[in-house]
């Protein structure tokens, strides 16, 4: 399961028991907007976990229209979220987390898009009525409360370095994508070596945020209302799956719940 107080690792060995290995030796308080955070999204993370939509990826029951959908909705929010952070770059409250060369997505994105869609993505993608409210949120923030912004980083970057190596090979086999990494360039962070220690200094980035306990907690929220939204827009997808008849190529074929939890 994913750990909350302190940085874990999950290893398996042959039999299937699980290790715990603690391995931060750095301190950690529980007032540290790190663990505030990763305590505080808890019960959201298990939710999101066991969406169907989520559920139906892992086992790599994912059809080629919704995945292309999907990956048009990232883009919309990435590209909200990447121009805040950017208007915002010099705010003392974004700047320590603004990593744009390391973290930015929406050039992947557009690249995906473009595998996907072909030269003309622009004009045959738009903003889905489950995506904008997200959007429209993260605009809402860049412009009147930036520290906010932290909540929608954190919700979805360290999301994807936990779960993206995983989901990538998902999608590859899913949708029989070329091993090149074309159609998932998204999951792909080229600027980042080590998903783990990447994370590590980005927590400590958060913490080091001259925050006082009443902003802290309203980041807590705001990164609640982050998978709440990411929510809406699997439901979105969800029901625009029922009404396409698309063949799900093998099943069988995706990752077990245990095996993604190992992934870290
Ligand atoms: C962290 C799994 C979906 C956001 C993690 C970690 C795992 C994981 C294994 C690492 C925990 C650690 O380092 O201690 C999964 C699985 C998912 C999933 C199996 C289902 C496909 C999501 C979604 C979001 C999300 C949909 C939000 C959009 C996060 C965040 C963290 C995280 C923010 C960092 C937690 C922290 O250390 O503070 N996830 N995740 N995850 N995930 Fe997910």
């Amino acid at each position: 399961e994913r750990s909350s107080t302190k940085q874990k690792n999950m290893m398996s060995n042959k039999g299937g028991a699980r290790i715990v290995v603690d391995d931060d030796d750095e301190h950690v308080s529980p007032t540290d907007l790190s663990e505030l955070l990763a305590d505080g999204t808890k019960e959201s993370h298990d939710r999101a976990e066991n969406c169907s939509f989520v559920k139906d990826f892992l086992r790599g029951r994912i059809k080629r229209e919704l995945f292309k959908r999907g990956t048009a909705a990232l883009y919309f929010v990435y590209t909200a979220m990447e121009e805040e952070m950017e208007k915002n770059k010099d705010h003392p409250h974004v700047a320590p987390i603004y990593f744009p060369v390391e973290l930015h997505r929406s050039e992947a994105l557009a690249r995906d898009l473009e595998y996907f869609y072909g030269e003309d993505w622009e004009n045959q993608i738009s903003l889905s009525a489950g995506t904008k409210p997200y959007v429209d949120r993260i605009r809402e923030v860049g412009q009147k409360d930036p520290v906010l912004l932290v909540a929608h980083s954190y919700t979805r970057y360290m999301g994807d370095l936990s779960g993206g190596q995983i989901l990538k090979k998902v999608a590859q086999r899913a949708l029989k994508l070329p091993s090149t990494g074309e159609g998932v360039n998204f999951y792909q962070f080229e600027g980042i070596h080590s998903h783990r220690g990447f994370k590590q200094l980005y927590r400590s980035r958060m913490n080091e945020l001259d925050l006082d306990m009443e902003t802290k907690l309203r980041i807590v929220e705001e990164s609640n209302r982050a998978f709440g939204f990411n929510m809406m827009v699997f439901s979105e997808l969800e029901e625009i799956g029922k009404s396409i008849q698309e063949e799900v190529q093998e099943p069988g074929l995706g990752h077990s719940h245990a095996e993604v939890m190992q992934g870290g």
